[in-house]
């Protein structure tokens, strides 16, 4: 018997960012923030991104990029690496992303690199919990309930059969 079957992800859409509940628009304002402290340059692009942890705090990252091409670390992935060292005992429950390039905050909302989505994706099964993944263009918002969103049939850990404490 051969099937094909469908993957469903899903996200809500904001049409202007004034319409975010208080919390998410306050993290959309330190990804923003973030942003422009981005050290982008070779691309231009900066990107910004804040992820929030369950009691509050909000932890910052920016793309740093490198002469040599692949020493350069995305938002994402600095934001995550900071809020692991610094609470690694303090679970993320969001993170927003923001993109500046030309002068202003990108219409095109930011889609995270393969990469990203897979250390997001290491980092909601670490800690067990979900993580919403909150997209900020200069307009419009989409917020993701995970990274499955995504990154549907993705790798982690359970695919490699060990146990971990
Ligand atoms: N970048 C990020 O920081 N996050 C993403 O999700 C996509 C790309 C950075 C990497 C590089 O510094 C620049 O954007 C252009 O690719």
């Amino acid at each position: 018997m051969i099937r094909t079957k469908n993957i469903c992800v899903s996200y809500t859409e904001y049409e202007k960012t004034d319409e975010l509940d208080r919390d998410d628009l306050e993290l959309v304002i330190a990804a923003r923030e973030s942003a422009l402290n981005a050290y982008a340059p070779y691309s231009n692009f900066k990107v910004g991104a804040a992820v929030r942890l369950e009691k509050g705090t909000i932890v910052r990252g920016a793309n740093v990029e490198n002469a040599a091409f692949p020493s350069g670390i995305c938002a994402e992935r600095n934001a995550l690496s900071n809020s692991i060292t610094n609470y690694p005992d303090e679970k993320p429950v969001a993170i927003a992303i923001a993109s500046f390039a030309g002068n202003e905050f990108t219409e095109d909302l930011p889609s995270p690199c393969g990469s990203c989505r897979q250390v997001i994706a290491e980092e909601e099964v670490r800690t067990g919990n979900k993580i919403r993944i909150i997209l900020s263009g200069k307009d419009k918002t989409h917020i993701l309930e995970s990274i499955s969103h995504l990154l549907p049939m993705q790798f982690n850990r359970n695919n490699l059969k060990i146990i971990l404490p």
